[in-house]
């Protein structure tokens, strides 16, 4: 079984658990890399924005390709309720590749729910979700048991 993870991390949170999941299942990796700057105060303004008004952005090209692969984890935190603008454009510039995909993501506190049904709806469904809070992933307090099987 060929698997990638494709995430985004504007600050490394999403990052650590990808790599974590590649490393548990072999998977290559790739990180979706925005060309809009979302870095500092600004940027997470500006993340808001783009995230609420679902906002379709360029991005950096990619080394993989998800039509390659039997199964794609799929990472973003959450932006206002929603899946990052990054992760999102993601899937939408690869409409159709997907035969099957996991998708995990991180926030401070809330909005999974409406983060997952959005990437959902830019794909297909997921066999499998994983939702975990910023400080679970900080201080390892969490299993991939169920996730990755
Ligand atoms: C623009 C922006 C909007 C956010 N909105 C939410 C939110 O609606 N709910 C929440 O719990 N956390 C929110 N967060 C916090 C992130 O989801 C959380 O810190 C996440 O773990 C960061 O992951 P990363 O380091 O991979 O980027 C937001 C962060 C940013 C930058």
């Amino acid at each position: 079984m060929k698997s990638l993870v494709a995430y985004y991390s504007r600050t490394n949170i999403t990052k650590k658990l990808a790599e974590d999941i590649a490393k548990n299942v072999d998977a290559d990796i790739e990180e979706i890399k925005p060309k809009v700057n979302y870095q500092g105060k600004i940027g997470y303004a500006r993340g808001g924005k783009d995230a609420i008004s679902e906002k379709i952005i360029d991005i950096e090209a990619l080394e993989f390709d998800p039509d390659d692969y039997d199964v794609v984890y799929i990472g973003s935190p959450v932006w206002a309720g929603k899946a990052s603008t990054p992760v999102i454009s993601y899937l939408k510039q690869n409409e159709g590749k997907f035969k099957n995909v996991k998708f995990f993501m991180t926030a401070g506190g809330r909005g999974f729910e409406t983060g997952l049904k959005q990437m959902e709806e830019y794909s297909i469904k997921p066999q499998n979700t994983l939702a975990l809070l910023t400080k679970e992933v900080k201080k390892n307090e969490y299993s991939l048991d169920g996730f990755i099987d």
